[in-house]
Order: structure tokens, then sequence, then C-alpha cells
């Protein structure tokens, strides 16, 4: 599925301002992408996630669409919440389907900007590091990949978010998957750095807008249903700090929820 989410404010906060905020050593662990707006203050960006199918399940058509949409709106990049590659994400950084699912679907001159994704289940059967190697970024420059990290454009900050290794399901029950944790265990200690992290990048953002995103839900009226690791660990974080926006994948199907008391 595919989504578009535009915001035209011009920023309230030089980005002077944010910097001097990180000059101290409180400045959170999560890797971070400048992303200047248009000269205007706007931004505008597509949403994708669940998408490397080689083209087939109407994979090719949304992209045919995101680039038409893309060219209406100017886009400035495209965010992924992750399924970047089924059935079992890359094999390597030599897996053909980096090209047959990403570089060569989509085309579109208006999608030839920036794409930041954050890794999915499917990803994880697969060899996550491979996702994450600058390898990548050298076959096809729009490739940014990163377990948890920021994109501070100005206006909005969005924090990327890894849910994977929230999911005691993936531990508990692999169902037969070989799950990639390799970077995350001790998982404990793992998600408590992740938590004080995205804590304290909500608590230094300047931006007027905080989104932040990831693969799976917290609420949903979809097939997965709701993830109890993430409203019980991450919802709490978001609520403190007034994150605007929740933006994940996972479930196949186009949701906007929001709730009564914001
Ligand atoms: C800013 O410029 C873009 C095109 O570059 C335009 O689409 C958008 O409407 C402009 N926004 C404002 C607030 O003027
Ligand atoms: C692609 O979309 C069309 C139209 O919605 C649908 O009929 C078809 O089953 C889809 N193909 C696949 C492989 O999902
Ligand atoms: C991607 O696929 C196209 C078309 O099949 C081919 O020309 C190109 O060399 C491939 N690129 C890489 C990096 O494999």
């Amino acid at each position: 599925m595919a989504t578009s989410l535009t915001s035209s404010l011009i920023s309230l906060a030089p980005l002077i301002l944010a910097m001097m905020m990180c000059l101290g050593s409180a400045c959170a662990n999560l890797e971070r992408f400048e992303h200047l707006p248009k000269p205007n203050g706007s931004l505008s960006f597509l949403v994708v996630g669940d998408w490397g199918r080689r083209g087939l399940y109407n994979q090719t058509e949304v992209a045919l669409q995101m680039g038409i949409i893309g060219e209406m709106m100017d886009i400035d990049f495209v965010a992924s919440t992750g399924d970047n590659f089924y059935d079992n994400g890359l094999t390597g950084v030599d897996d053909p389907a980096f090209n047959e699912s990403f570089s060569k679907i989509y085309t579109a001159p208006s999608l030839q900007k920036p794409w930041y994704n954050v890794l999915g289940n499917h990803d994880y059967r697969g060899d996550v590091e491979a996702q994450l190697s600058p390898i990548l970024r050298a076959l096809d420059s729009r490739w940014l990949c990163s377990r948890s990290f920021i994109v501070n454009a100005e206006i909005v900050d969005i924090l990327f978010v890894d849910t994977n290794p929230f999911v005691d399901e993936y531990f508990t029950k692999p169902g037969g998957y070989n799950y990639d944790w390799r970077g995350v265990l001790p998982r404990e200690k793992y998600l408590s750095n992740l938590l004080k992290d995205v804590d304290s990048a909500l608590k230094e953002s300047r931006a007027k807008w905080k989104i932040v995103a990831g693969h799976h839900t917290i609420k949903t009226a979809g097939f997965h249903g709701d993830t109890e690791e993430l409203v019980k660990q991450l919802l709490p974080i978001l609520e403190e700090n007034h994150v605007d926006l929740y933006i994940n994948g996972h479930d196949h199907c186009l949701e906007h929820i929001s709730t009564a008391d914001r």
C-alpha cells in the first residue's frame, strides 16, 4: 500500500537551534540524516511498506501510481516501513532481488529520491546486515537503511524504529524461520537502550512535527492485530512526547486511526 503526507508549514525552529541543543553530550545515539525541506519550507513524501515482490502482486502497478503522485506532489523522499524483500529478506549484498524488487521497479523520475528504509519481519528472515550495507547504496544511491535512525527535515523529525526485536513470538515461536538477530542480542539490553534513545531523541527534537515510523502495528483494525509489546513499551513514550503520528506497515491495508484524546 502507498499513502502520502504533505506538510507546508514554515519552520519555526531554525536548524542552528537544533544543532546547539546537541552540542552537549545528551544527544541520542541514533544515526541522523539531515534532509532539507524545499526552499519555501514545505516537504512532501510517500510512504510504502511490504513491497519487494519482483514486480508481482501488483508491485509494479503501485510503483507506477507512486511515480505519478510523486511527480504531482514533487516529493522530497520516500519512506519505507519494512518488509522490503519477500519472502525472506535478502540472501546477501549480491542478491538479485535488490535490483529486481527495488531498482528495476521504482523507475519513475519522481522516485529518484532518497529512500529511508526500516526493516520488517520478513527482512529479518534473511541477511539483515546485507540490507544495512553501504554496498547496496553503491549499487543504487537512493537506498538508505538502518535499524533505527532519525530523519531531521527541519519542520519534522521522523524517527524510524526497528520494531522487530520487540515481538516476543519471533523469539519464542519462530515457526521454523531463522531470524537474523546478529547485532540485536542480548535482547533486553538492546530494547532498553533503544527505548532510551527514542525517548531522548523525541525530547531533544525541536521540530514542529514529530513522526515515528516502524514496521509493526501499534493499533490496527487489520489482520495482525495490535502489537501488544509496542502498546506496552513504545506507545507510552510516543504519548509522553506528543508524537503527532505513528506510521507502520505489516498489515496490508490502508488505515487512518486517530485517538479521541489528541
Ligand atoms: C512550496 O513549493 C512547492 C513546489 O516547489 C509547492 O508545491 C508548495 O505548494 C509550496 N508551498 C507553499 C506553502 O508555498
Ligand atoms: C492485481 O490487482 C488486480 C486489480 O485489483 C487484481 O484483480 C489482481 O488479482 C491483482 N494481482 C495479484 C497477483 O495480486
Ligand atoms: C539490474 O537489472 C537490469 C535489467 O535486467 C540490468 O541491466 C542491470 O545491470 C542490473 N543491475 C545490477 C546492479 O545488477
